[in-house]
């Protein structure tokens, strides 16, 4: 059983893991590289849980009981006696094996499992920037991390069964999501299906066949898709999505992986959907 967390990196999915978290009863640390990164995972978080208090599933004393239970940091040995640690940056290479280094070096308990969130790049890669890639797995959550019920766990060929069980029951037993388990390979299992799923649609909207609207209506109207391609683009943020598409296309080389002009031209812009206000969509 888990009781302390760190989460490295606050942005929407390191915050929605500090909350859902914290409201499971957890002490987590939140670490970020600035203060000002620090307030806006506050206000994220705050605003996630003030919904949750709006609709009912929780009361206000429990909204305050949550927050108290989060600790903000800038300092990374503010995690230093995390049973668990999961790294929630961005989705780029350098910058996680940089981290699991550090991680590495500041977290005391030799039994601490640490994970990462990665959307797609290979556990073994980061476990090999630790000097225990038996203690280091997957735990990849779903945006948004307090509505989604899955989480995809994921082991290297070196991670101990011991650090994916306790990985797993942390998960399913504490956080009460639904474990499903891959393999290590870029994108595992629901990346490796949505990406290219996402791309066939930018690449349609790209050619001119169909209007940004009429493509994720079809998905919406015809198949029952909460939401579109390109909505889900912009929810996922295309910057994501573009290092995803990179990742799957470094592993595979395979041209359905690879990221359609617009998608490389949008992020060269700062469209990066919802974050940035304007992705496939206008947000306000
Ligand atoms: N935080 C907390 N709660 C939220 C939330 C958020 N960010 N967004 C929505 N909710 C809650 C609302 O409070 C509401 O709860 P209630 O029914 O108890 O009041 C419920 O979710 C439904 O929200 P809304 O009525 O506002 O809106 P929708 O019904 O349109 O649902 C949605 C919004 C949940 C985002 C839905 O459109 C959806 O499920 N979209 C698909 C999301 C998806 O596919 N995510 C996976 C992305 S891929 C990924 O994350 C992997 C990565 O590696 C790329």
């Amino acid at each position: 059983m888990i009781t302390r967390l760190g989460v490295v990196g606050a942005g929407l999915m390191g915050s929605g893991i500090a909350e859902v978290s914290s409201r499971k009863g957890l002490s987590v640390v939140v670490v970020e590289a600035s203060q000002a990164a620090l307030e806006r995972a506050r206000n994220r978080i705050t605003k996630s849980i003030d919904r949750g208090v709006r609709s009912g599933k929780l009361t206000a004393a429990e909204r305050d009981a949550a927050l108290a239970r989060i600790a903000f940091e800038t300092d990374l040995s503010a995690i230093a006696d995390s049973e668990l640690v999961v790294e929630a940056v961005i989705e780029e290479e350098s910058t996680k094996l940089e981290l699991f280094r550090r991680i590495d070096e500041v977290v005391t308990d030799p039994n601490a499992i640490l994970a990462s969130n990665t959307s797609s790049i290979p556990i073994m890669k980061l476990g090999m920037a630790t000097k225990r890639p038996e203690s280091v797995v997957g735990i990849h959550f779903f945006n948004p991390v307090p509505v989604m019920p899955l989480v995809e766990l994921v082991t290297s060929l070196l991670t101990d069964p011991n650090t994916a069980g306790a990985a797993n029951r942390f998960a399913t037993d504490q956080l009460g999501k639904h474990v499903i388990l891959s393999k290590d390979r870029a994108g595992f299992i629901v990346n490796a299906l949505l990406i290219p799923y996402i791309l066939s649609a930018i690449r349609m909207f790209e050619s001119g066949f169909a209007t940004a609207e009429d493509i994720d209506t079809g998905m919406v109207d015809g198949c029952a898709h909460p939401m579109g391609p390109l909505a889900l683009a912009d929810l996922i943020g295309l910057d994501t999505t573009m290092a995803v598409a990179e990742s799957l296309y470094s592993e595979f080389k395979e041209p359905l992986y690879a990221p359609p002009p617009l998608l490389s031209r949008m992020c060269e812009a700062g469209l990066l959907g919802r974050k940035t206000s304007r992705g496939f969509y206008q947000y306000d």
